[in-house]
């Protein structure tokens, strides 16, 4: 490992995440406790709009310091709602017919990657390691290099990768590729996305740069998951559920995830198959998430009516009070605390985890983590899910298939506790041992092992 400090770069700094609560067992938890190792420098958006202009603000925590630089509302609409969020997400998840090409969206998005670069640059110091994550700072490594930057630096890509095809959809598609060569690693969550990296690299003739990409698959701290749940000994699903069997799904409510999928699956469960609609619940809580973005408001929308429609199919009285009630549905938009979410893992009898397409889906990991050996639940987990290359026990099934889905609740709600057991042992001993601080750790190894990028010709100067 070389002596010098960890350098964490996000589009978010940890804690900038509005109405959310800081997730203490997630990528933050795992990062500071690699940060905290060698001291170091997180360095983000604040999450605010301000002065694009000013210096970050830096504080310190022990041995790590945080770097905030605000972004103006023409970036926050033009770079974060437009490219990133408008394009690149939803081409990156395969939802081609949502791409809002908006003029001007790649030159903000370029413009605020360079002047990261130009803020971050004068607080590295000679052996700093720089670790970037995700979509929003694709083409930071190389302004850092154009910078003059040499030393080791990694990109972690934390959602799926596209084929080729959808990459000449980008504006600036063959820069933004090029850019991946300026890292000495670039990580990806499965071995599905290398195959994809190394194809569009191959495509643009950047073929060098594709022995640099790896599999990272990110992990969870099942440790800290379970003491959550132990703290939280009350049922957050009762009074709700009274007594049925509850199929729950936790996610911030993006399009991707497969919510209003799921919802038409467990309508064709309750169709087909009466006994559910009395010994059944389906619990949703949704996040809101980027509701500035008109795709986002639709999609929660296109929750809410389904949730009025089952509803108003199946209730056996007046639509029920949040929460309460006896419909088969209950939906909630709220951001829940961790310690509640862990403890709706733990009673549920069957998680949901339906996603068209994701890069890892933590929540399949978190529920596997906190489930009771003696009577686990079980796994409902699409194969859109990077998480899928690693829990093969799950009942997988193919993304977008309402029909499979409602056989795959029926299959889950009916599972024999030996399967269930002999299903979970499997996961759990999966998701145990590659944890999020293995993660951190084994990527940065790859890093410091990996060929050096920074000093090949062409990769700026
Ligand atoms: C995904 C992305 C993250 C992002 C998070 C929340 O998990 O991979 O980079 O931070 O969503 O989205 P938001 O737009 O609120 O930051």
């Amino acid at each position: 490992m070389s002596g010098g400090r960890l350098v964490v770069v996000s589009n978010r700094l940890p804690g900038a995440e509005p109405g959310r609560p800081l997730p203490a067992g997630g990528l933050a938890s795992a990062l500071s406790r690699a940060l905290d190792e060698t001291g170091g420098l997180w360095f983000g958006w604040s999450g605010e709009t301000g002065d694009p202009a000013a210096e970050p603000a830096v504080t310190r925590t022990g041995a790590v310091e945080y770097a905030a630089v605000d972004l103006s509302e023409e970036e926050i609409r033009a770079h974060y709602e437009g490219f990133c969020n408008g394009v690149l997400w939803p081409l990156f998840h395969g939802f081609d017919g949502r791409v809002r090409l908006a003029a001007g969206g790649y030159e903000s998005y370029r413009r605020v990657n360079a002047r990261f670069a130009a803020l971050l640059s004068p607080l590295l110091r000679s052996g700093d390691r720089v670790w970037i994550h995700d979509y929003h700072l694709l083409p930071l490594g190389e302004e850092l290099r154009r910078r003059g930057w040499r030393g080791r630096t990694g990109f972690f890509l934390h959602i799926p990768v596209p084929a080729a095809s959808a990459w000449e959809r980008l504006p600036g598609a063959a820069e933004l590729v090029a850019a991946l060569a300026a890292y000495d690693l670039v990580g990806v969550q499965t071995e599905r996305d290398v195959a994809a990296t190394r194809a569009v690299l191959a495509a643009h003739g950047t073929g060098v740069a594709a022995r640099r990409v790896a599999s990272h698959p990110i992990g969870i701290d099942p440790e800290h998951w379970r003491t959550l749940s132990a703290g939280e000994p009350a049922n957050p699903l009762e009074p709700a559920a009274a007594g049925r069997s509850v199929l729950f799904g936790v996610d911030r409510l993006d399009y991707s995830k497969g919510i209003p999928l799921r919802l038409q699956a467990f309508e064709r469960l309750l169709e087909r198959a009466p006994r559910w609609r009395s010994e059944a619940l389906l619990v949703q809580w949704s996040a809101p998430s980027r509701q500035a973005i008109p795709e986002y408001r639709a999609e929660r929308a296109r929750v809410e009516a389904l949730v009025a429609r089952i509803a108003s199919r199946f209730a056996p009285g007046p639509p029920p009070a949040v929460g309460g009630g006896a419909g088969p549905v209950w939906h909630e938009m709220a951001t829940r605390e961790a310690s509640s979410i862990a403890a709706a893992y733990r009673e549920a009898a069957v998680s949901l985890v339906t996603s068209h397409a994701d890069g890892m889906n933590l929540v399949a990991k978190e529920f596997v983590a906190v489930q009771r050996p003696g009577d686990p639940g079980v796994l409902v987990l699409s194969r859109g899910c990077g998480a899928a290359e690693e829990l093969r026990e799950a009942l997988l099934v193919p993304p977008g298939d309402v029909g499979a889905l409602a056989g795959a609740m029926a299959e889950a709600l009916e599972m024999p506790l030996s399967e269930r057991r002999d299903r979970w042992h499997a996961l759990s001993a999966r998701v145990g041992g590659s944890t999020v601080h293995d993660w951190s750790r084994r990527f940065l190894e790859a890093l410091d092992a990996a060929p050096s990028a920074g000093d090949s010709p062409g990769a700026g100067a």
